[in-house]
């Protein structure tokens, strides 16, 4: 495990600093968590979650759609929002990291940036355990307290995954900022050959706005729109590995890969910052939304 920051990660169970102690996360009471030999942390305690993260399924379909380059867009677009005008941040979280692919981005963009990724799935995690050497990756509920102190991230990535805006709001450092991707209606249509689509609300970016209403500022959102071309390989990842996959029986497709025209398929998304006002101190009460159901 690579050097952590101090007092940056909190125990789970008494909320005192975690020490980097070889492959094993230590605070000064005893309690100790290990590094799973594919390199993430497990802090989840106890009664664990009563949530699912994504399965290997969806995080395989995931991998190869990421692999093929076509978010490489988006990808470049959120590195740009979270360091736009902005000194280079020195931690940065990713609640609902996946697999680590804009984090990656963003490590490789700010030299000494220590990169912390939270996710409920282990799968995902493993994968990005291996993109992000550099940082650490943590098995953890987002709608619980995050194990991280309070005003101890610069930047704080939010892809297509669930938020906590109170907890969101709490380890953002004063002059901070949040980086939101949100799906917009119509994003991914042309997929319907492969398989149903959800439908996306119109007004997601607003909402997001709405949950962090006085506490973070909007800085920015912009709008980001073109066409892939996917082969039905690729289309069907882009099915799989998102929140439609959940509400889909087997099968779907039965044309073979390779044997029919690629389908033209619509990105449209919405990223927004929104940051911490620089003077320490300010914090609103947010209650938990529920984050996106739909896109990615
Ligand atoms: C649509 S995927 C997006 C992943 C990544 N941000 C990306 O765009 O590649 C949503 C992610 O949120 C994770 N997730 C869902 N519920 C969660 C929770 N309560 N706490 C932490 N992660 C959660 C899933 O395991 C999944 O990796
Ligand atoms: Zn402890």
């Amino acid at each position: 495990m690579p050097a952590l920051p101090q007092h940056l990660l909190t125990c789970p169970v008494c909320a005192l600093a975690l020490q980097d102690v070889g492959r094993t996360l230590a605070c000064e009471r005893g309690h100790r968590f290990d590094a799973a030999c594919q390199g993430y942390v497990n802090l989840l305690t106890g009664r664990g979650s009563p949530f699912e993260g994504d399965t290997s399924g969806m995080v395989e379909a995931r991998e190869a759609f990421l692999d093929s380059g076509h978010y490489e867009p988006l990808r470049r677009s959120v590195v740009a929002a979270a360091l736009r005008d902005a000194e280079a941040p020195a931690v940065a979280l990713d609640a609902g990291a996946g697999t680590g692919y804009y984090l990656e981005a963003l490590a490789a963009a700010v030299p000494g940036l220590f990169p912390v990724a939270l996710d409920l799935s282990k799968i995902a995690l493993r994968r990005a355990a291996r993109r992000l050497p550099g940082g650490v990756s943590i098995v953890w509920d987002v709608w619980r307290p995050l194990p991280l102190a309070d005003a101890s991230v610069g930047v704080l990535l939010n892809v297509f995954a669930p938020r906590n805006p109170g907890e969101f709001v709490r380890v953002l450092a004063p002059g901070g900022r949040l980086v939101v991707v949100t799906p917009r209606p119509g994003h991914l249509a042309g997929l319907e050959e492969v398989g149903p689509l959800l439908s996306v609300p119109a007004q997601k970016a607003d909402d997001v706005l709405a949950a962090f209403a006085g506490a973070l500022v909007e800085t920015g959102r912009e709008d980001l729109d073109y066409t892939m071309s996917l082969p039905r390989d690729l289309a069907r990842s882009a099915l799989v590995m998102g929140p439609a996959a959940r509400h889909q029986g087997p099968g779907g497709t039965t044309t073979p890969p390779g044997q029919a025209a690629p389908l033209e398929v619509a990105a449209r998304f919405t990223v927004q910052v929104l940051a911490r006002p620089g003077h320490a101190g300010r914090r609103a009460g947010c209650t938990a939304v529920p984050g996106d159901g739909t896109g990615g």
